[in-house]
């Protein structure tokens, strides 16, 4: 038997597509959450949590079984119990399933939003992962096109806080029901002529889904499908005045959008209204945000009739987005305001004491711990970015003072200064605001 110990010294890896956002970066994350997370507050969303798995069949009822997150693109296991759960692949069904579950939607309207990760098991490249993160918000109970256009103020108001560049509006309405079931078979009687030259997938959803062949990403598919017929020349007249009044609200609001008629989303629950937010710029996933209408989804699902209209986020391409355009958020400061040094016991003890004290008092504080000689500490301190350095040896413990060195800017020249222990929080704060 061999000697060797059965391991091996290999590192585990992440899985593929799922990246880790590492301290660089999460600062960036944070300060974009702040800003999209005070747009809702100021527009009265409130936020929902919910799980990370469901069963599996509130997505196969919701997203339809005929899409590609469905049919695809799904981390589907079974647990204990043998029951069927998956990651959840998007936020909106969730959103539903829990506000049936809980009367959000008895007698009430509501505004809601979340934020978290989402799961598809797609081919990953730059902005598109198999675990990625969503923010979304769902209006439930209106049916008219002012919370539409309320939806997309707020994004706009989002995209213009951040900063964002590059970044436009495109539109489209995919008609009632009415409308669709008109559209339906005048599509499925064009698509039969060409039945067996469309690729695999489509032949199967000819009878299952024909609207979904529009989403179609073959080339040859893609050809037939050119000249199919158009969704726009069977609107019903309730729908086209919705779209209308839309793009009027649209206008006064001074957002500029595309009447993008090509525009169908890959998830079945929409009617109507639906829009992306497109960076060109960006590379193939250029979507940033996208969403819609889905009056029927809530009674789908087992409640009661209940409009709603909503969108989700993609944040991993919202960030990547605005590092590439090198947009001000992305350069916001995580450096400590003071770096504490010290040496010998006793400094230290009133080393830990003094960034308590600092800390409690709103300063951003690194403190030196473990060994390490003046030069070495002083090294560190330069690192960390800080402005100020305090310093506490010997001599400081013995006159019941505190050091004080400027690390940055033009006063960096200037030799250290003895203050007294009591008056450290106020010399501080004054030489922090002068910096
Ligand atoms: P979706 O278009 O599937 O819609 O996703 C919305 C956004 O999530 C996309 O525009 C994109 O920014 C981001 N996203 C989607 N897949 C990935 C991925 N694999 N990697 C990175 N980012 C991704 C929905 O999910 C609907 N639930 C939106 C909605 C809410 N409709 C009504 N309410």
């Amino acid at each position: 038997m061999s000697n060797k110990p059965n391991v091996t010294s290999k590192p585990v890896q992440a899985i593929k597509g799922m990246k880790d956002t590492l301290p660089d970066a999460t600062h960036i994350w944070r300060a974009v959450e702040q800003v999209c997370q005070s747009v809702l507050d100021r527009h009265n969303y409130r936020e929902l949590r919910v799980p990370i798995i469901e069963k599996t069949q509130l997505f196969a009822r919701s997203i339809g079984a005929d899409t590609d997150i469905v049919s695809k693109e799904m981390y589907i296991f079974n647990d204990r119990n043998g029951d069927s759960l998956t990651l959840r692949p998007e936020g909106t069904a969730s959103a539903v399933r829990a506000g049936i579950e809980n009367g959000l939607f008895y007698n009430q309207q509501q505004r809601l939003w979340y934020c978290g990760p989402m799961f598809r098991h797609e081919r990953p490249q730059k902005g598109r992962y198999r675990q990625f993160t969503q923010l979304g918000a769902e209006a439930y109970g209106w049916a008219t096109p002012d919370i539409e256009a309320e939806i997309l103020s707020l994004l706009d108001r989002m995209f213009s806080e951040l900063q964002l560049e590059k970044t436009h509006l495109e539109i489209n309405s995919l008609g009632d029901s009415d409308s669709r079931l008109a559209f339906r078979s005048a599509l499925t009687a064009y698509l039969r002529d060409y039945a067996d030259q469309l690729d695999i997938d489509s032949q199967r959803r000819l009878d299952s889904n024909p609207l979904r062949i529009l989403d179609s990403k073959v080339a040859s598919t893609q050809a037939i499908i050119a000249n199919a017929p158009s969704l726009q020349t069977y609107l019903s007249d309730a729908s086209k005045q919705h779209f209308d009044q839309l793009c009027e609200h649209l206008s006064t609001l001074n957002i500029s959008f595309t009447h993008n008629t090509q525009l169908v989303r890959g998830l079945d629950y929409y009617n109507d209204t639906v829009f992306e937010w497109i960076n060109e710029d960006f590379g193939a996933q250029s979507a940033v945000c996208a969403g819609g209408r889905y009056d029927s989804l809530v009674s789908q699902l087992g409640g009661s009739q209940t409009p709603a209209f909503g969108f989700a986020m993609g944040l991993e391409r919202l960030v990547q987005m605005l590092i590439e355009q090198n947009a001000p958020i992305t350069r916001c400061n995580t450096k400590p305001d003071l770096f504490i040094v010290s040496m010998g016991p006793e400094a230290r003890n009133q080393a830990v004491a003094m960034q308590q004290l600092l800390c409690q008092n709103g300063f951003r504080v690194q403190l030196h711990c473990g060994e390490g000689t003046m030069k070495n500490q002083f090294k560190r301190a330069d690192k960390s970015g800080a402005k100020l350095a305090l310093i506490i040896g010997e001599d400081e413990v013995a006159k019941a003072q505190v050091s004080m060195k400027v690390l940055r800017g033009e006063q960096c020249e200037s030799a250290q200064k003895m203050i007294e222990q009591k008056d450290v929080m106020n010399v501080v704060t004054n030489c922090l605001e002068s910096l």
